[in-house]
Formats: C-alpha cells, sequence, structure tokens
C-alpha cells in the first residue's frame, strides 16, 4: 500500500535559529565540518575570493564569507551535486527526493517512515540497512544505467555506507547500503545549503588542480583555501593522491606566495605513528596551527587519536 507523501510543516526549520557551523548535506568524507570552527579565524578577516581546488562536500566554502568563490573538484560527481542542487530550490529539490524514495519504498524517518518494530527488534543496530539493501540496490542500478540522474545519485550517498562516492574500475557506483537513512539532519542541512548558496556568487570547475589554478588571474582579496587527500591517512579519493602531487601543490603554493597571493592548507603530520615529512619541511617556511581533531577511519569508523592534524598558512 503506498503512503502519502507528507511535505514538511512551514514552520519546522523555520522557528530554528541557524547553526553557528553548517554542515554540508553531502556529508562527504573527511569534511571539514567540525574544524571550521578552528580554521575560519586562521583566514584573513576579509576574502573577496574564495579559491577551493578540493571543495569536496563544500563545508569549507559554507562556513567562509566572500564575495565570490571558485570551487573545484577533480572528481566530477561532487561538482555535479553541487551543481544539481544549486540549480534548483529547496522545495522543488525536497519533493523530488521524497517522491523517488516513495517510489523505491526506501524508509524515511523524515516522514516517520521507519523499518517495522520486529524488525528493529531483531536488527538493533543496523534494522536500516535491512529494510533498505533490496530498494537500494534497484537504485543503484537504474542510476548505473545513465549515470545522470544527480537526485539518485544524491539518494545513493544519503543511504550508502558512511556517505562515500565510490565508484569501481567500470565506472560504476558501487557502494553497499548504510545504516542509515533520509532524515531530519538530512532535510536539515539541505535547506541550509540551499538558503546559503542562494545569495551567494559560485562557480564550479572539475579539474586537476594544476590546471584549476594555472587558469586562474590571481588579484587583490583572494585567498586559496586547499584541504587535499592527506597523503598519509586513507580515504577514497587518496587512490588520485601520492607524493608527486603533493610535492606539485606545495611548488605551486610557493609560487603563490611569491606572487602575494594569500592561502591556508589543511593537512596531517603525524598518523599511526608515521609523518609525513615533505609537509613537515614545506612548513618551515611558513606559519603552522595544532588543529584539535578526532580524525575518525573511513573504513571502521574507529578513532585515531594519534593523529596530528595542522593548518599552514601564509596569511
Ligand atoms: C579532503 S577532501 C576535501 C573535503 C572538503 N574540504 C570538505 O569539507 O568536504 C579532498 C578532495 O580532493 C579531491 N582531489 C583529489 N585529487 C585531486 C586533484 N588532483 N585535483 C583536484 N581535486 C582533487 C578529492 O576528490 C576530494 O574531494
Amino acid at each position: 500500500m503506498k503512503t502519502a507523501i507528507k511535505t514538511p510543516p512551514k514552520t519546522l526549520f523555520d522557528t530554528q535559529k541557524p547553526p553557528l557551523t553548517l554542515r554540508s548535506p553531502l556529508f562527504y568524507v573527511g569534511d571539514k565540518y567540525k574544524l571550521m570552527p578552528q580554521l575560519r579565524p586562521l583566514f584573513p578577516i576579509h576574502i573577496k575570493r574564495l579559491i577551493e581546488p578540493f571543495v569536496g562536500g563544500g563545508s569549507s566554502f559554507l562556513n567562509t564569507k566572500a564575495q565570490t568563490y571558485l570551487l573545484n573538484d577533480i572528481n566530477p560527481y561532487i561538482i555535479r551535486l553541487h551543481q544539481a542542487l544549486i540549480a534548483q530550490d529547496f522545495q522543488s529539490f525536497l519533493s523530488k527526493i521524497l517522491k523517488k524514495i516513495q517510489a523505491y519504498g526506501l524508509s524515511c524517518s523524515f516522514q516517520d517512515h521507519i523499518p517495522p518494530f520486529a524488525l528493529r527488534q531483531t536488527h538493533k543496530k543496523t534494522y536500516f540497512a535491512h529494510y533498505n539493501k533490496i530498494a537500494y540496490e534497484r537504485l543503484r542500478a537504474d542510476f548505473n544505467a545513465h549515470k545522470q540522474d544527480m537526485e539518485t545519485l544524491y539518494l545513493l550517498l544519503i543511504y550508502g555506507f558512511n556517505h562515500m562516492l565510490r565508484f569501481n574500475a567500470k565506472g560504476d557506483f558501487n557502494l553497499p547500503v548504510g545504516n542509515v537513512d533520509f532524515n531530519r539532519n538530512v532535510v536539515g542541512a539541505l535547506k541550509a545549503y540551499f538558503e546559503h548558496t542562494k545569495t551567494k556568487q559560485l562557480q564550479f570547475f572539475s579539474l586537476d588542480f594544476k590546471d584549476f589554478l594555472g587558469g586562474i588571474a590571481f588579484k587583490k582579496g583572494d585567498f586559496v583555501y586547499c584541504d587535499p587527500p592527506y597523503l598519509i591517512s586513507g580515504s577514497e579519493y587518496n587512490k588520485l593522491w601520492g607524493v608527486k602531487q603533493e610535492q606539485d601543490l606545495y611548488a605551486l603554493l610557493q609560487d603563490l606566495d611569491a606572487g602575494g597571493v594569500a592561502w591556508g592548507l589543511s593537512n596531517l603530520a603525524t598518523h599511526k605513528g608515521q609523518e609525513n615529512p615533505y609537509l613537515l619541511e614545506f612548513a618551515k617556511s611558513y606559519k603552522t596551527f595544532e588543529i584539535q581533531s578526532n580524525y575518525i577511519s573511513f573504513k571502521d569508523n574507529s578513532l585515531k587519536k594519534n593523529s596530528r592534524e595542522i593548518y599552514i598558512t601564509n596569511a
């Protein structure tokens, strides 16, 4: 039996104060949401143009005030997701998403459509994954048939394991179902994203960082924030990153410094007893700040406490 799609009450979010730090609704692995309260005060006070070569889910630009934004990521899907979001308004995106959730028979905590009591009892910690597995796999197969529908990809990201964008060698999305669904946190993050981006001048690019930065005519008031993959930690996007990319990035940042362009770089200096010697050498020429982080392993969700996260800047 089909349940009617409920539209959210108008006052649900309107009565809430905006959160101090916005979380991107893409819930990207390695996003800077939790660290922004520490990082933002280290950025220049007045930024005319924020330039992000590694924008990912966008938690950094969402929490940084500037007049214009140039945002880039080598992953074309993350950029297409941002573009799909900013091309529409919140209500129309939400109603398309809710229709799709219903059409596929996925659970939806936001609409109080949760797995039945019996399943919640038998699979106390994994009932969302059990309930959504078949529907999720159907959604994934439908996405992979054309790879064009960004609303479907958005749902795969939301219902997928650890909210990752993961593709196999054939280019098919291959993340398994996760133990999460479309809930009020997701809707809150979406609403904030839409509200925030509609007043911003954003331009998105999907290039390698060298080509992206190489194509910019820098001017006064620019600030380049870099949050690259971390050489000494593991993540899906680390497949694309090695010593060569790390050294190229440092060379580029040195050139920008020589040209008077302000920048900041986030990175991991040590992790699980391993050091990043290239970073530590590079850091000697600039200002370094210690950042308190609870680094989480993307493989098993365990907390890696023996990590040292730093922020390096010439600003
Ligand atoms: C640590 S994540 C950025 C997270 C982001 N700050 C956030 O808050 O969501 C690093 C990003 O770098 C991107 N990336 C990896 N290699 C790249 C390259 N050569 N050029 C541009 N982007 C790259 C990855 O796709 C990934 O999205």
